[in-house]
């Protein structure tokens, strides 16, 4: 089904940023799509309207209860022009299951997708051209029901906003460089049960004390601990984790804990595809402290749609400073980002055909 949104065009156009000194998610374009949701009614009244605030009721259930969900994504422009959208069907997915766990109404793909299509569509000028930069998308639904009981709501808003961000890294260019993590052993992020595979903003100000713990040991990120024993690696801030110890590479099993990354399932395949071996199974930390140890710990990379693939430099676990790869960026990590790069920027074979030109 092909949806079809009204638009209402900015009479104030804003000046672009410089694409050379983008930062993330400090800017935002001229447009948003919003649209609502009502008990009995489904969704409705999609639109394309200038940026601006949302005005809420004070009671409104997501600013008390937090009923909420979001997604977030990335447009890219070609050499020759093409805007490319990454796998954005897996993001309507993953919307779908955050929104069945938080009780929020069902989403079909097709108008997900084509709402994001929509909107960056009309902000097509957004997009900016220096390699490394490109247009963060942030589609995002919560209640706006004013109520105090806590149940689910009747009402909900799903907005998408538009970002032009920079290289994660600041560096000219785009690339690579080793970051340096912080293993968490005190504080958890997600237990089985709970909601740690959906995309909720409480997972994110839960992880906010864990993140300072990991500035305070100049971190950049924060590895999170399984929850029952503290003891098996799950995920990187806000990606996922990939370890390659000898000839193996391991990352955490999909087992409800740990967000399914699109970034994630496409190096699983990539890999599959280079016949590297990959295993999704439990890691325990102090299986990859003894490998750092024999020196068989190779690489440790992050993997998210903001840095694509971050090699991990130096491994922080309580009073003990782990290098990993003579902190220097790893081989299969350069090998992934520089695949996917290519293919989201479209100057190599699409071959599995993960992009969606707009
Ligand atoms: C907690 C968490 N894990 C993993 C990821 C990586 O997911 P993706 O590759 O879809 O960006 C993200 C980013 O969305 C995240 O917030």
């Amino acid at each position: 089904m092909n949806y079809k949104f009204d638009i209402q065009l900015t009479a104030a156009p804003k000046p672009k940023p410089d694409s050379s000194s983008l930062k993330f998610g400090t800017e935002f374009t001229d447009h948003m799509f919003i649209m609502e949701y009502e008990t009995g009614k489904g969704w409705h009244d999609g639109r394309i309207v200038p940026y601006g605030p949302i005005s809420l009721d004070p009671a409104a259930a997501v600013l008390h209860y937090g009923q909420e969900m979001f997604e977030g994504m990335k447009a890219y422009k070609t050499p020759s022009g093409r805007i490319q959208l990454f796998r954005p069907y897996m993001n309507a997915e993953r919307a779908r299951a955050s929104n069945e766990r938080m009780c929020m109404p069902d989403i079909d793909p097709e108008l997900f997708v084509g709402a994001i299509k929509a909107l960056v569509d009309i902000e097509r000028g957004w997009i900016p051209e220096k390699p490394g930069t490109s247009l963060y998308i942030r589609p995002f639904i919560f209640a706006d029901d004013a109520f105090l009981g806590v149940h689910a709501a009747n009402h909900y808003l799903f907005v998408i906003i538009c970002s032009p961000v920079g290289s994660y890294y600041d560096i000219p260019g785009g690339g690579l460089a080793p970051t340096s993590i912080y293993v968490e052993d005190e504080y958890v992020r997600a237990s089985l049960g709970g909601v740690g595979f959906a995309k909720v903003g409480g997972n994110y100000a839960a992880a906010l004390k864990a993140q300072a713990n990991a500035a305070a040991f100049g971190c950049a990120q924060v590895l999170w601990l399984d929850a029952v024993e503290h003891s098996f690696v799950e995920e990187i801030g806000t990606s996922n984790a990939f370890f390659v110890i000898g000839d193996e590479v391991i990352t955490a099993p999909l087992l409800g804990t740990i967000l399914p990354g699109v970034t994630r399932a496409s190096v699983i395949e990539l890999l599959k595809k280079w016949g590297v071996k990959i295993s999704e199974r439990r890691l325990r930390i102090s299986e990859v402290v003894k490998a750092s140890e024999q020196g068989t710990l190779k690489e440790i990379f992050a993997s998210g749609t903001a840095a694509l693939i971050s090699p991990v430099g130096k491994l922080q676990f309580k009073d003990k400073s782990l290098a990993v790869g003579g902190g220097v960026v790893g081989k299969l990590a350069q090998r992934l980002y520089d695949t996917l790069y290519g293919i989201q920027m479209g100057t190599a074979d699409d071959e599995m055909g993960w992009t969606v030109s707009i």
